[in-house]
């Protein structure tokens, strides 16, 4: 067979963008991630001193923190901080010995991570949790975890999101000795793959939604950081207004903006927070809103009350649903941002690293 390919197709893979490239690469990038665990197991024993957590950190590395912090407070109990770095400064009298402040930064060089690195290293010990090897913050920081998702070029964040995820639950299974949990973490990248075999029907979704002005993205607990990163993909790259919501927070404000030109994706995996989701989606269907849902395709309920879905097959738990449930929200937005002509990996006014402040 001749190949066919442009030198630009073949620095992407043959994808036809960075972005879908990197996207098709997370099954993989999480199964070097998770490599990384006896390193990890390392340096634990150094953590068990602390009583609080801190995560600091911007844009999608933010959303991982989010994750962080339900599962610091849920398997260890220790109370956890999320503080965006840009608003860090403003926490400094809360920092002393027994905190740690965990910095999450893909690039390792974002101005506002980097300074509050700086204002933790004082009064604090630090860990920085980064993916460019050899960066200021791996510098700086007192312990470092590495993501190996390798060189990400598309400006908006994918697999290395997916490997900060992995970095934390690795670090929450060996602080509490959770092998139940490292064990569920072996099987993400199956989960991940699964998501990447139903893309045309996700090609299928974004042609049907690509002209809406603006998106709700909801979910509970677990699946209210999956909802933020959703929405910020969403903004990123296809130019849409998309809001991420608690689904629980819906009722103070957000309905009245709801109506049948807002389509709301609901974040629904099976667990603890599904029925109350399933009441907020009822809520909005109730003025005229489209839902597209992701979850289970055995759940036949969440099928009925929603227009389309995204479902996974496999037994994936709610607390480990944020790893492969944001695969079929980076696929729609970007399609979508296709659809609408839009070059995903160059998103107008953003840059891979801010290193202004
Ligand atoms: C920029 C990028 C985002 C990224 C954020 C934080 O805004 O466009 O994709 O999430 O910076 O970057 P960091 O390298 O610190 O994770």
């Amino acid at each position: 067979n001749i190949i066919d390919w442009s030198s630009d197709m073949a620095e992407k893979g043959g994808f036809k963008h960075f972005m879908l490239k990197e996207i098709h690469e997370q099954p993989d990038v999480v199964k070097n991630t998770l490599m990384e665990f006896s390193e990890i197991e390392k340096v634990v024993g150094k953590f068990s001193k602390f009583k609080r957590i801190c995560f600091v950190a911007c844009g999608t590395s933010f959303h991982a923190s989010l994750v962080g912090k339900y599962l610091f407070e849920t398997l260890l109990g220790i109370p956890t901080d999320v503080l965006l770095s840009s608003e860090f400064l403003f926490s400094e009298g809360a920092l002393d010995k027994d905190t740690l402040v965990i910095l999450i930064t893909q690039s390792g060089e974002t101005a506002d991570t980097l300074k509050a690195l700086k204002i933790a290293n004082k009064k604090s010990e630090t860990l920085a949790i980064v993916n460019v090897l050899g960066s200021t913050a791996t510098r700086e920081a007192d312990h470092v975890i590495y993501t190996r998702a390798g060189p990400e070029i598309g400006v908006a964040a994918t697999k290395t999101y997916v490997c900060q995820l992995v970095s934390i639950y690795m670090l929450v299974s060996a602080m509490s000795g959770n092998d139940k949990l490292l064990a569920e973490l072996q099987k993400v990248p199956d989960h991940m793959k699964q998501a990447l075999e139903n893309e045309d029907h996700i090609i299928e979704i974004a042609k049907k939604y690509k002209d809406a002005n603006d998106f709700f993205f909801i979910g509970r607990g677990f699946s209210y950081p999956t909802a933020l990163e959703g929405a910020l993909k969403l903004k990123e790259i296809t130019y849409i207004h998309g809001e991420g919501y608690a689904a629980g927070e819906l009722k103070h404000g957000p309905l009245a903006l709801i109506d049948d030109n807002v389509p709301v994706l609901a974040v629904v995996p099976p667990g603890e927070s599904h029925d109350k989701t399933l009441s907020n989606i009822e809520e909005v269907k109730a003025r005229g809103a489209k839902v597209i849902a992701v979850g289970s395709s055995k759940d036949e309920v969440l099928k009925s009350e929603s227009h389309d879905i995204m479902g996974f097959d496999g037994d994936i738990s709610e607390m480990l649903s944020p790893i492969p449930y944001v695969v079929p929200l980076q696929l729609l937005s970007y399609y979508i941002s296709v659809e609408r002509g839009i070059d995903p990996d160059k998103p107008k006014n953003l840059a891979k690293c801010v290193t202004v402040e």
